[in-house]
């Protein structure tokens, strides 16, 4: 991925985060796979909360991190997944990819980079980095020639909240 294609967004606050979420989730369909990297912390449950209320999910949207994996009725079915203690990609293949990352469902998995080989071919990255201000900056990275093909779709959905100066005052 170079990194021309890569986009870089700025949330000054949680809310913000959870409209980048919104934002992305009117882009989002069956079959679709958001992975989410960054420290703990970072805002990748806010970001999910927000892209599930979009995705009119109406049960409130917890951590999944006792449960591996949560579903959602909304205008799609949605997975949240956390990777955060799985041992890796084959880990997450014994559960069954058919069953946690369904054809039918919108996914997001946090942690996505601890099973990134057992992800499809085609996801989308959203990298979060904590800024010494408390600022989350989130680097969107398409892989797979499907979320190649959306970029232009995605950035301008995403227009809004790119950043101005980004990585300058990465953590
Ligand atoms: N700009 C911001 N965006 C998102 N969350 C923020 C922001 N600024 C502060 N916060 C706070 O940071 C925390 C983010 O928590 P969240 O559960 O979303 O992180 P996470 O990345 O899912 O962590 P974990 O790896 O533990 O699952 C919340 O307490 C939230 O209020
Ligand atoms: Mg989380």
């Amino acid at each position: 991925m170079s990194a021309a294609a890569e986009l870089v967004l700025e949330a000054v606050d949680e809310a913000t985060t959870k409209a980048v979420g919104a934002a992305l989730a009117r882009l989002l369909g069956a079959g679709d796979v958001v992975g989410l990297t960054g420290d703990l912390g970072a805002g990748k449950t806010r970001f999910v909360q927000g892209a599930a209320a979009a995705l009119e999910v109406e049960d409130p949207v917890v951590s999944p991190t006792f449960m591996l994996v949560r579903e959602y009725d909304g205008r799609v079915p949605v997975h949240h997944l956390d990777a955060y203690r799985l041992s890796g990609p084959a880990e997450l293949e014994d559960l069954g990819l058919d069953e946690v990352l369904p054809a039918d469902a919108v996914a997001f998995v946090e942690w996505a980079d601890r099973v990134a080989g057992a992800l499809p071919a085609s996801w989308l990255e959203l990298a979060f980095h904590t800024r010494p201000d408390e600022v989350r900056e989130i680097h969107v990275r398409p892989h797979g020639a499907g979320w190649a093909e959306r970029l232009p779709e995605l950035r301008s959905a995403l227009d809004r909240f790119r950043a101005r100066a980004p990585g300058r005052r990465l953590s």
